[in-house]
């Protein structure tokens, strides 16, 4: 035989000579659940080791994530019943919880980079990402409500927004906002191919932002959201995305959307993201909690995968987790 493919995994050192890819904590980007408060730490019950903080304790995680190699975060807030309404005013009010929170995390630390969420959905009482009208997420009237929250967010000090709301046309719209503001340095990830997926309970639960049960609403978001089936579509959004000004595109869930992720790599010039997101976070622990999985090799695989796939930037639960083996040692990449 003259071709044993065999001869360059036969050491640690020859595999890692020929390693195709490697996953850097420099690459990955930490969510936070934010709520109003003081001393409140309390865990995402389908989600183990995700939290929901006050902005005190968060700040002491963000130092720890940041110790470990961590430089990037996204925020979302769990806002009270009692701040929400028809037009998600409070995402703009400036006494915000989430805004006054962004301003003492960037204080504190000037050199992360801090993602936003634009979208109405923690701030409407109809849980949907735009406004609700005549029984329908009406797409013009959201798009000058979004882009009042995304001027609020980067007063506030937020790098770079990050628009889950999947309404048409947004990306420009919102680029035209900022820069009409003086935010020209505020850069925009946009949730280019957002999938109206299954795998977004536990975040649902973690902010109580699901679509509100009412025969008058849309009990789902089909009609903004991508449907699984379709890839020749995200072709689209990224084209439009890219047109309006997106400085990344991202591709969400993950893990059954990676021929998403690899086809726009090759098709864009513009980074990609992918949002692995909290329900095959979720399957991944619940698995691992019943010994059926070892997290050890099943984390930073996964994590590896996407990254392979095509992704640049990928924003995961396991962030710190997968930083911290790379810290102890535990993990080489
Ligand atoms: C909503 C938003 C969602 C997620 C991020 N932003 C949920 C949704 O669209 O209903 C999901 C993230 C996750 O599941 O981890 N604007």
């Amino acid at each position: 035989m003259l071709q044993r493919p065999r001869r360059n995994r036969r050491s640690a050192a020859i595999r890692g000579m020929v390693r195709e890819t490697r996953l850097s904590p420099a690459q990955l980007v930490q969510p936070l659940f934010l709520v109003p408060g003081k001393g409140v730490k309390t865990e995402v019950s389908s989600l183990p080791g995700t939290y929901r903080w006050s902005i005190d304790l968060m700040l002491e995680e963000i130092a720890a994530c940041q110790e470990l190699g961590i430089n990037n975060f996204i925020l979302f807030p769990a806002v009270p019943d009692e701040l929400k309404d028809k037009v998600a005013t409070y995402s703009y009010d400036p006494d915000n919880f989430y805004l006054q929170a962004a301003r003492d995390i960037k204080e504190l630390f000037p050199a992360i980079c801090l993602i936003s969420d634009v979208a109405m959905d923690p701030y409407s009482i109809d849980g949907h990402d735009g406004l609700v009208g005549e029984g329908q997420i009406l797409n013009d009237p959201s798009l000058p409500i979004l882009a009042k929250m995304a001027v609020a967010q980067a007063e506030a000090g937020f790098d770079v927004l990050g628009p889950s709301d999947m309404m048409d046309g947004r990306v420009g719209y919102l680029r035209e906002a900022l820069d009409d503001a003086g935010f020209t340095q505020t850069g925009i990830m946009s949730y280019t191919a957002k999938y109206a997926s299954a795998f977004y309970g536990p975040f649902r639960a973690a902010l109580d932002s699901a679509p509100r049960e009412d025969a008058d609403i849309p009990k789902d978001k089909k009609t903004y959201q991508m449907d699984p089936a379709n890839a020749q579509e995200a072709l689209r959004e990224a084209r439009l995305d890219t047109a309006e000004g997106a400085d990344f595109l991202m591709v969400k869930p993950a893990l059954n959307y990676l021929d998403i992720i690899a086809l726009l790599k090759y098709e864009s010039e513009l980074p990609i993201a992918a949002y692995h997101v909290s329900g095959e976070c979720a399957m991944l622990l619940a698995a691992c909690g019943n010994g059926w999985l070892d997290y050890e090799q099943a984390m930073p695989e996964t994590l590896l995968s996407i990254h392979r796939a095509g992704a640049d930037v990928i924003i995961t639960y396991f962030a710190k987790d997968y930083a911290q083996r790379v810290y102890d040692g535990r993990l080489k990449y």
